[in-house]
């Protein structure tokens, strides 16, 4: 069936090449400004990415004004000021951002105040509150699995109140979302399990979920296949440039899907979970998907017969019940395969969540923004024997 309405609006380029990110003159010419502000964090500095950016933008003749480093594991409210002031002085036209969905998403809300000025929270917090363009933005992920490079979402950890403030805007959306599988080399096991199931994470919500439509669907259908075949090897082998570009493109679908149709419980109970027992995102995603879909399925499972031939599974002769079990089945099998791997936990209490803090996670995600585009009514009885199984 299809949605009375929806609308799809991706105006981010998308380029892929092994080896890219050092080659950027073509697609910068093409923006046409020359100076250049780079945002990112030490871990990633530290290994040498930053440099390789820069490098191959002196030498094709683009000015970098500043470096901005000191990007934290949360996006925080501070640092887009300060890295929002350096900007400004630096004379920067644009900026550079290298990294994972903080530093992008820093990088996102510096924007605004390099390109607007004013006050971020008082100003634009919430959604659409930009009028216009913002200044250049090009992204360089090093994880696969944000897909913040084609979102127009900015997340920003608001230390003082400790809540996380959502900015979403059309304007937000970045210009040219640049994929190197050689900035994601040297990501560690663990991370490229953990990222990846996040990405595998905003697919399969995307594709289940209320404000799923068909252009989105497509996207999340392709990413959804494509971790499905490549996360194991990625984990595995992180060298393997091939599957570390399917998993970057995979990603980048991902995040398209569901900057369009939107997350529901699984990312409700991760971001729960995150907020009160400091579980990376992606790990916490991992544990809870095969949980998720399960408390969806009267909901889902025409959808989720439809993808299980996707996640590779045999449906022949079966029932459409017996078929969307099968997905799910395929992500537990995933999951297994990753934690066989000592790259993904499978449970919450392998990851430091206290058996009597299993009711305070089904409140926070009944009370997640996510839950709304939830495609079960969410209740927070319901949801916590979900819960306590993935305990
Ligand atoms: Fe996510």
């Amino acid at each position: 069936m299809l949605p009375e309405f929806f609308e799809f609006y991706n105006p981010t380029k998308v380029v892929y090449e092994d080896g890219v990110a050092t080659d950027l003159k073509p697609e910068l010419d093409i923006i046409g400004i020359k100076k250049y502000f780079i945002v990112s964090d030490h871990i990633i500095n530290d290994l040498g990415l930053v440099d390789k950016v820069a490098g191959g933008l002196a030498e094709a003749g683009f000015e970098v004004t500043g470096k901005y480093l000191d990007v934290a594991q949360d996006a925080r409210l501070n640092d887009v000021q300060t890295c929002a002031d350096q900007i400004k002085a630096s004379g920067a036209e644009g900026i550079i951002s290298i990294g994972g969905g903080s530093v992008i998403d820093t990088a996102k809300a510096a924007n605004i105040l390099f390109s607007e000025g004013g006050n971020l929270v008082d100003d634009y917090s919430g959604a659409h509150t930009l009028t216009r363009p913002l200044k250049p933005h090009v992204v360089i992920p090093t994880t696969a699995g944000t897909g913040s490079e084609v979102t127009m979402i900015a997340v920003i950890y608001d230390e003082e109140n400790k809540e996380k403030l959502a900015f979403a805007d059309k304007f937000l959306l970045p210009n040219l979302a640049v994929l190197d599988p050689q900035m994601t080399i040297s990501l560690p096991f663990k991370m490229t399990a953990a990222t990846g199931m996040d990405a595998l994470t905003h697919a399969i919500e995307a594709y289940v979920g209320t404000q799923a439509a068909p252009i989105s669907d497509a996207f999340a259908v392709g990413a959804i296949e494509l971790i499905m075949k490549n996360i194991v090897t990625a984990t595995k082998n992180g060298e393997d440039v091939e599957a570390r570009g399917a998993m970057q493109i995979a990603s980048t679908m991902a995040g398209i899907s569901f900057t369009h149709s939107m997350v529901g419980c699984v990312h409700g109970m991760a971001h729960a979970t995150g907020g009160l027992y400091r579980v990376p995102h992606g790990v916490a995603n991992g544990i809870f998907l095969p949980f998720g879909m399960e408390y969806n399925f009267e909901e889902i499972k025409e959808k989720l017969a439809r993808l299980a031939p996707i996640m590779g599974e045999d449906i022949s002769g079966l029932s459409e019940e017996e078929a969307a079990r099968l997905a799910i089945a395929a992500v537990r099998k995933l999951s297994k395969q990753l934690n066989d791997l000592d790259a993904l936990p499978l449970r919450l209490r392998d990851v430091g969540v206290p058996e009597d803090g299993l009711e305070a996670i089904a409140e926070g995600a009944i009370n997640d923004g996510t839950s709304f585009y939830n495609p079960r009514e969410m209740d927070e009885e319901d949801l916590l024997p979900f819960i306590q199984k993935a305990y």
